[in-house]
């Protein structure tokens, strides 16, 4: 069937052929056959083609933890477009964003005080890189041109980010990255399966960063890269004490330590960030995402105080110190909504919110643990990975499962055959139940 004819059947009011959007991360030609459009959302669900109710199980993206639709956001928007709508961020600035860095500084413990803004996460992280390399070259130690990341990881698709990548589908296509990045191993491992909370085993694996510095010189390497909880690739949990020697042997050698929070900033673990969850102060936080709910591309990076200060007291004095900065940098309109849902999470207390619903999510979460197709159950504040057996193809049956349980109701994020629940922060447990349920039908016709 050509996709004009899927098209045709679903009555999609705006064209009539789906072929110019060549969608990211889809199977263009699969997807086209029998297309899966949201036409409408609102709280924690939104609504397909055909008028069906989909619960949505991921805050579609990791982004929404105040659910869809929130017209205070719109309002925001709105109001800034027809006040102050585009203001060049190159040598001109406008209140909103200063308030909006603030509001985000104010969420980090000290000393990370100062913020970038940007535009997405795969942005905040080739700026983190950029920012590391100035910083070092500032301080008189431009050889730390190296740089540490993790086996499993996912920094966002741009070159920057591809580099520091480690999953194959995501880079080998893309042969010129940047060289001289190594990877450390993940941190998944079997003695951890189908364990509750932090891993026991295998804070051992930090030892891989002080490997790399002694076959590389640790003066060389200029930062080291983590998700605090490894998102994309299906939620994979620090074990315990493995992020504390992490900033150990960064401090020991002079290293940045960068904690990638796209999808664990502003809630998601049941703090405002990973080092209020773990205890541990990164040097370099990079954000998108839930910043803005959702509602408006947007990301950020906040640096240490000493960070900012090195930079810009190398510069000439009135020289620009840093050249880097994107066109919609600190977009009036972004930062609008960033405050906004900063505000809604704030006064409805989102944050403790989710910490609140977390054990009742876990228990829902491991509710599948005898359930013959689940091979793995990983769950950490609002954040879980359900990884199921693959078939003897990887990926191909999480891909099957996600299309039918997209069309039993229930959307939810997945990479290769694990599915990463994430509810947003509203959910009521009913909704939880939901979610569970929809997966556990769905996983139970493919027995
Ligand atoms: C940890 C992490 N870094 C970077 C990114 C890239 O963000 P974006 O898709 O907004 O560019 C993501 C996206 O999921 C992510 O999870």
């Amino acid at each position: 069937m050509s996709s004009k004819s899927a098209l045709a059947e679903v009555e999609f009011p705006l064209t009539n052929s789906l072929e110019a959007h060549w969608m990211p991360f889809t199977g263009n030609r699969d997807f086209k056959q029998k297309p899966r459009l949201v036409t409408r959302s609102e709280g924690i669900y939104c609504w397909d083609q055909n008028g069906d109710r989909v619960i949505d199980g991921s805050s579609a993206l990791f982004c929404c933890p105040a659910g869809h639709g929130r017209k205070e956001i719109a309002d925001a928007v709105h109001k800034q477009l027809m006040e102050n709508d585009y203001v060049a961020p190159f040598q001109l600035g406008h209140p909103t964003s200063f308030a909006l860095a603030q509001t985000i500084a104010d969420l980090h413990p000290e000393p990370l005080n100062r913020v970038f803004f940007t535009n997405s996460g795969s942005e905040s992280v080739d700026t983190a890189l950029k920012i590391a390399m100035a910083y070092h070259r500032a301080r008189g130690e431009g050889q730390r041109i190296r740089f540490v990341s993790r086996e499993r990881a996912y920094h966002g698709v741009n070159i920057g980010g591809v580099s520091l990548s480690g999953i194959n589908k995501n880079r080998a296509a893309f042969a010129a990255s940047i060289p001289h990045v190594a990877l450390m191993r993940h941190t998944w491992l079997e003695e951890n399966r189908m364990t509750r909370g932090e891993p026991e085993h295998g804070a051992e694996l930090a030892e891989d960063l002080e490997r790399i510095c002694q076959t590389y010189g640790p003066e060389n390497i200029a930062a080291c890269f983590v998700e605090p909880v490894a998102g994309s690739t299906g939620t994979l949990i620090p074990p315990k004490g493995y992020l504390k020697r992490l900033r150990e042997i960064c401090d020991q050698h002079g290293i940045l330590l960068v904690f990638d929070e796209v999808i664990t900033g502003f809630g998601r673990l049941g703090a405002p960030f990973a080092s209020q969850k773990f205890d541990v102060v990164p040097d370099i936080v990079t954000m998108a995402k839930a910043l803005t709910n959702g509602a408006i591309p947007m990301g950020a990076v906040a640096v240490r105080d000493e960070i900012y200060e090195t930079i810009t007291d190398s510069g000439a004095e009135n020289a620009i110190e840093l050249f880097h900065g994107y066109t919609y940098s600190a977009h009036p309109a972004a930062c609008a909504a960033g405050l906004k849902a900063q505000e809604i999470y704030a006064r409805e207390g989102l944050f403790e919110r989710a910490a609140e619903l977390a054990p009742y999510f876990e228990d829902a979460v491991f509710s599948l643990k005898d359930h013959p197709m689940v091979f793995d159950l990983r769950v950490i504040g609002l954040m879980s990975g359900i990884e199921l057996h693959h078939d003897g193809v990887p990926g191909r049956r999480g891909q099957q499962v996600q299309k039918d349980l997209f069309w039993n109701g229930c959307h939810v994020k997945f990479t290769g055959d694990c599915a990463i629940v994430t509810p947003a922060f509203i959910a009521e447990r009913a909704h939880v139940d939901e979610i569970i349920d929809k997966i556990r039908k769905t996983l139970d016709q493919h027995v």
